[in-house]
């Protein structure tokens, strides 16, 4: 079954928009939630998280983003999970995000731009196990 990551980041989080994005997920858009967790993360998870990036001219303002506040991770599991999640959450410029999609409700700018979804269905694995181990995900097969 395909699993992919959504982060709610740390504006979004300040802003107290954790609820809606949670509702929005579960009852508007029917995925499945199978971690889910309040953390904060270090420059060195930040780094590691976004390492695919790390040539690029943002990395640096990134990570430094990504640890300013608190962020919400969630772990969702289902059919098509990656693209159904990518398309909710809209372009990664909010700018360029379709009308009722997360990053043109919530986000502030390219950066600050309120969730990151897994790309493809390998990272969608790598990125939830990055979060979350198997024994997180034991009580859901009972
Ligand atoms: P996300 O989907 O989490 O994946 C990589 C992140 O890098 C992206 O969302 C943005 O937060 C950030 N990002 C991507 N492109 C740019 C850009 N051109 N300028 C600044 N930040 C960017």
């Amino acid at each position: 079954m395909e699993r992919t990551l959504m982060i709610i980041k740390p504006e979004a989080v300040s802003q107290g928009h954790v609820g809606d994005i949670v509702r929005f997920l579960e009852q508007e858009r029917g995925f499945r939630i199978i971690g889910l967790r309040m953390t904060r993360l270090s420059p060195r998870d930040a780094g590691e998280f976004y390492a695919i990036h790390r040539e690029r001219p943002f990395y640096e303002d990134l990570k430094a983003y990504m640890t300013s506040g608190p962020v919400v991770v969630i772990g969702v599991e289902g059919e098509g999970a990656v693209v159904r999640m990518r398309e909710i959450i809209g372009a990664t410029d909010p700018a360029q995000a379709d009308e009722g999609t997360i990053r043109r409700l919530y986000a502030a700018n390219i950066q600050n731009n309120a969730v990151h979804g897994s790309d493809s269905p390998e990272n969608g694995r790598i990125e939830t196990s990055f979060f979350f181990s198997s024994q997180d995900f034991l009580s859901l097969q009972g």
